[in-house]
């Protein structure tokens, strides 16, 4: 950026459209790599030639229409509607299946999708003052959002340390009376695993309580890898007692960011999610979905991505995918002291290590500096720190460059020995009370552990001092973080 226009969006004077595009590009270039394969969190790359040309031009076609109002662009209803179809067809809904009135709605994401689920199961029971949901501990951090927005009660059933799954008892002992909704992964993001869905639909049924599948991540990976073979659990609208499922598109659709489709088995089951008001001297606002004004770049560009990928093109991802996931899941099993925490049923690989020399923290490091962006899960309950990797179908080209990049990586975090804290920090992590984590301490922690000039490539020190710290410190100490880094730039 130069002097006179400053860090600031506004300079004084406007600048050169190439020069602002510039400006742009010199700042993706810190960013972690969205194409390529290398990068196992939260990016979902096809590596198909000419795909994000077509999405960039259908977004830029409809950006600036505005989905508030679908009877004045009803180019917008059109495609929303057709991504709903398609993801209720694929999801065991539509004509001639056993859920042929399902009806959904096109959201900006995946917990959106969810706090929406979440509130029209409590909008539907108005009698109940104090309403709850059941939720798998490994259930999306969204679930604890929703409820926590939405003054729900959460009540969590822990999962089996070896299957990574609840079990169907625990999950039917948690309903009360109160229940409004209870939950399912396909499947879990933290471990991939799809959890037992016809069994906790019917002790939903049975308690005459909805049930909502959070299939945001797999939602458009299970369906083609059942049919290329692969033995998927029934997870969808086939399943009785499924009440609604969500899916998002900006994962395994490949769609860029922006689009999850969240169906209800019937119109009457969707009807509480909508909000509408005219008690204002403006227009009546009616809104099925959390925003008001949407652009409708995100809608065009998912119509365009699965039209042109079609049901073909979609099977041709999967199956690479699936290739991936074998690759990477074999290179794990020849590494003395890694473990694979579940064998992969879908597209996650996760693994942690059993030998005490061998940190897994440091490994993540050494995996970043050899190009491979991993993502470390810290330690939660009796479950152990682990390294989750999302895979999407641009990682088949590279496993055969990961096998060896992870042994020489093993091999730099074995020499480097695990990380030792200083005891006084351990103490700290473990010790504090949430409210005593001031501002004032966490920017001096952060100076400290090398972070005030934002986040380092070496993050195995932060990393085990969190994972020495309960639930509550992690999060208030990430979040005084997060606001240190967001300053207004001048
Ligand atoms: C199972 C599951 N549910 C919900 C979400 C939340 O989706 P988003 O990040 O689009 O809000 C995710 C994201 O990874 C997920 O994996």
């Amino acid at each position: 950026m130069s002097d006179t226009a400053g860090t600031g969006a506004l300079p004084v004077q406007g600048i050169p459209a190439a020069r602002v595009l510039d400006e742009i590009r010199a700042l993706r270039a810190a960013d972690r790599p969205t194409h390529g394969g290398r990068l196992f969190a939260y990016v979902y790359d096809p590596g198909v030639a000419g795909l994000d040309e077509l999405a960039q031009a259908a977004y830029a076609e409809s950006a600036h229409v505005n989905g508030l109002d679908p009877t004045a662009f009803p180019s917008l209803l059109a495609m929303e509607n057709a991504l709903v179809g398609a993801a209720a067809k694929l999801l065991g809904g539509g004509p001639g299946t056993s859920a042929p009135d399902v009806v959904g709605s096109v959201t900006g994401g995946g917990t959106e999708s969810l706090l929406l689920a979440v509130k029209a199961a409590r909008d539907a029971r108005p009698d109940l003052a104090e309403p709850r949901i059941v939720v798998p501990a490994s259930g999306h951090a969204a679930f604890a959002k929703a409820a926590h927005y939405l003054r729900v009660t959460l009540d969590p059933v822990p999962v089996d340390p070896v299957t990574l799954r609840p079990a169907v008892a625990a999950m039917a002992a948690a309903i009360r009376p109160e229940t409004v909704l209870v939950v399912a992964s396909a499947p879990s993001y933290a471990h991939g695993v799809v959890d037992p869905v016809a069994e906790i639909a019917a002790v939903a049924a049975d308690a005459g309580v909805r049930c909502h599948v959070d299939a945001c991540f797999g939602g458009w990976a299970l369906p083609w890898l059942r049919r290329l073979g692969a033995p998927v659990p029934p997870f969808d609208f086939a399943v009785p007692g499924v009440t609604s499922i969500s899916v998002d598109l900006h994962k395994y659709a490949y769609a860029p960011k922006g689009v999850s489709v969240l169906l209800h088995r019937d119109p009457a089951s969707r009807a509480p999610q909508y909000f509408a008001y005219a008690d204002w001297p403006g227009y009546t606002m009616v809104n099925p979905v959390i925003a008001s004004t949407r652009s409708g770049g995100p809608i065009a560009a998912a119509y365009a991505t699965l039209r042109h990928l079609g049901e073909d093109g979609y099977l041709r991802l999967a199956a690479s995918t699936r290739d991936a996931v074998a690759g990477l899941a074999a290179a794990v099993r020849a590494t003395d002291g890694l473990r694979l925490m579940a064998e992969p049923e879908s597209t996650v690989v996760c693994f942690t290590a059993d030998d005490p020399e061998l940190d897994l923290f440091v490994l993540v490091d050494e995996l970043t500096a050899r190009g491979w962006h991993t993502q470390p899960q810290l330690r939660y309950a009796d479950l152990p720190a682990s390294v989750h990797l999302t895979v999407t179908a641009a990682v088949a080209p590279r496993v055969a460059e990961f096998s060896p990049a992870l042994a020489d990586a093993v091999a730099a975090a074995r020499a480097a020995g695990p990380v030792v804290l200083p005891p006084e920090l351990v103490a700290l992590a473990g010790g504090f009370a949430p409210e005593a984590l001031t501002p004032e301490l966490v920017a001096g922690l952060a100076e400290g552990l090398g972070l005030d000039g934002g986040v380092p490539d070496r993050m195995a020190v932060v990393n085990t001092l969190l994972d020495a710290a309960p639930a509550a410190v992690r999060e208030r100490l990430l979040a005084e973080f997060v606001g240190l880094l967001q300053r207004p730039a001048w």
